[in-house]
């Protein structure tokens, strides 16, 4: 069992019991220090050193063996802008948002990221702009040069911008995070005005490897019934909560497109935790429209085929 390394002083965390609910402040005291530092190997890191060792080694053979292995060590570098639409059937269409998001920086396994990420987002026009979490890879306090990469990614956004955590954030870099110009809603809710609208944006915590979403807890403070419902959650788990919620859109991250891919995009190996239609791209489940981007990072796994990171720029009818 490892604690968490750092250097710097810790940050006091009690805000966070009352925004992110009780229960899901004290589930993530007492699990966060059960993991790996250093890599988010999981709660049981032999085994997960063990299954990623052997994960690169197939990758790696896999990848030779069809030529494909200089050009799955450059495509992390590839920074791609995506483009997505989303037209609400049972609304007028009559509205349009423009909504940024980014996710997956991973940022301490390649600091270029930062730049890359910056030269695409500065030109362009959105009315906010969302981060579905990973900012880091190490599961510690970032160290001063990760947190000159992301200031200076946050500093390039249009604000607001609202993010979450995912499952490589602990919850003591939440207010680093939050100093630097992102409102985090871990478990919370905001209600923005556009044009005589209102939009609804929730933010749950990790589902996949915390557990620590409280979908209720995040919503239990809104009194409107806002126009147009967006969810933001790491992992694209349990959609039917969202549905039975009023959520018409829901943005995710974590999968990274599966990172490798046949020529189709389709990803070779699925995430466990994610339904396979959901790993990558624009999705529809029932009433519910979504949208799972690829990253822009790639965590401890360094490789990319048919499968370029990505920031989105979603324009939203409703
Ligand atoms: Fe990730």
């Amino acid at each position: 069992m490892q604690a968490p390394k750092t250097s710097k002083p810790q940050p006091d965390l009690k805000i966070y019991r009352d925004r992110m609910g009780h229960h899901s402040y004290e589930r993530r005291q007492a699990r966060e220090p059960l993991l790996d530092t250093r890599a988010n190997h999981g709660f049981f890191p032999a085994l997960g050193r063990a299954k990623h060792k052997f994960g690169m080694a197939l990758t790696q053979t896999l990848l030779k063996s069809i030529n494909q292995y200089e050009a799955a060590l450059a495509e992390p570098r590839t920074l791609v802008l995506e483009q997505n639409t989303v037209s609400l059937e049972s609304m007028p269409n009559a509205n349009e948002l423009k909504l940024l998001h980014l996710s997956d920086f991973h940022l301490d396994s390649d600091l270029t990221i930062a730049e890359r990420l910056i030269k695409i987002i500065r030109p362009l026009k959105y009315d906010f702009a969302v981060i579905t979490g990973d900012y880091y890879n190490s599961i510690e306090v970032p160290n001063d040069s990760s947190r000159e990469a992301l200031k200076s990614i946050i500093n390039a956004l249009e604000k607001p911008t609202y993010g979450i955590l995912g499952n490589h954030d602990l919850l003591q870099t939440a207010p680093y995070i939050e100093t630097m110009g992102i409102q985090l809603l871990i478990n919370e809710s905001v209600i923005l005005p556009f044009n005589d609208k209102q939009i609804q944006i929730t933010g749950i915590d990790d589902p996949h490897l915390f557990k620590t979403d409280d979908l209720e807890h995040a919503i239990q403070s809104v009194t409107v019934d806002a126009n147009l419902k967006i969810l933001l959650s790491h992992s694209p788990n349990h959609l039917n909560r969202a549905i039975d919620h009023g959520f018409h859109l829901m943005l995710c991250g974590h999968t990274h497109g599966g990172q490798i891919c046949l020529k189709d995009g389709k990803p070779i190996v699925g995430n466990g935790s994610a339904n396979r239609d959901t790993i990558s791209g624009a999705w529809s489940y029932k009433s519910l429209q979504g949208y799972t981007s690829r990253g822009a990072g790639t965590g401890r796994t360094h490789y990319r085929l048919n499968c370029p990171p990505e920031i989105t720029l979603h324009t939203i009818r409703f």
